[in-house]
């Protein structure tokens, strides 16, 4: 079992430490702020460490980045590029934004917000994977029937077995885990983020997931 730190306290890292604790890990929420966050309660509640993004980064074994996309570079660079040496970063943000009122994909230089922290980070070992679904689609797959997809992406590849075998905890199969390549191929899943917003509002519902079909 594994010490998991969470960056952000947002919606996703409560349903994935949830799980986490559930499994049997550690988990350490790092926030920004951790002495007003509205998540104290939960942390508590739950049995998860709630501390600051150095302090959640620095005890972790492997470390989940749940920050707003455009946000997440400032946030992995406060909790410091020591503290992610050598370790395993599952990236599961997406960018988002308003363009003249419609919703558009956000990325950093028309590349992917896991490349641009591969890039600033390149100690460290950022896999994406996850973003393309909910987030209790994430860690309960067996909601949606039928087969459907999780993508990785990440240079990598221990860190990808490693995020795999993580993945197959949650109740994820190896012919659902899809890797489709090095960390550049997260600029396909971060703009699925387009896709996953219409059919949202398509169905009402976030209950749905993506799923690849090959002869
Ligand atoms: N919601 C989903 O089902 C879902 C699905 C797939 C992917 N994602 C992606 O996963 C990430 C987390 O989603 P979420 O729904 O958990 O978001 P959220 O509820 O808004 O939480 C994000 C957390 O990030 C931290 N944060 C750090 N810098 C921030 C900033 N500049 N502005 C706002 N928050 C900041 C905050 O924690 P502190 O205030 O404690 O620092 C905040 O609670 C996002 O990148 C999202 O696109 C979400």
């Amino acid at each position: 079992m594994s010490t998991i730190g969470l960056l952000g306290t947002g919606n996703v890292a409560k349903v994935l430490g949830a799980k986490l604790i559930l499994l049997g890990h550690e988990v350490v929420l790092g926030s920004r702020d951790p002495e007003n966050s509205p998540v104290a309660e939960w942390a508590a509640g739950h049995g998860a460490g709630l501390t600051g993004l150095a302090e959640a980064a620095a005890g972790a074994d492997l470390v989940v980045n749940t920050a707003p996309g455009l946000a997440s570079l400032d946030v992995l660079t406060k909790a410091g590029a020591e503290n992610l040496r050598g370790k395993v970063i599952i990236d599961v943000s997406n960018g988002i934004e308003s363009r003249n009122g419609v919703t558009a994909v956000a990325t950093p230089d028309g590349g992917s917000i896991a490349e641009q922290l591969q890039s600033a980070f390149p100690e460290a070992r950022v896999v994406k994977t996850l973003n393309t679904m909910a987030g209790q689609v994430m860690v309960d797959p067996g909601r949606i029937p039928g087969h459907h997809t999780v993508f990785l992406s990440g240079d990598d590849p221990a860190a990808k077995a490693e995020v795999t075998e993580l993945l197959k905890s949650f109740g994820w199969s190896d012919t659902q885990i899809l890797d489709i390549g090095g960390v550049v191929t997260a600029r396909a899943t971060e703009a699925a983020l387009l896709l996953f917003i219409h059919l949202f509002n398509t169905f009402g519902s976030p209950e749905f997931n993506l799923s690849v079909a090959k002869a």
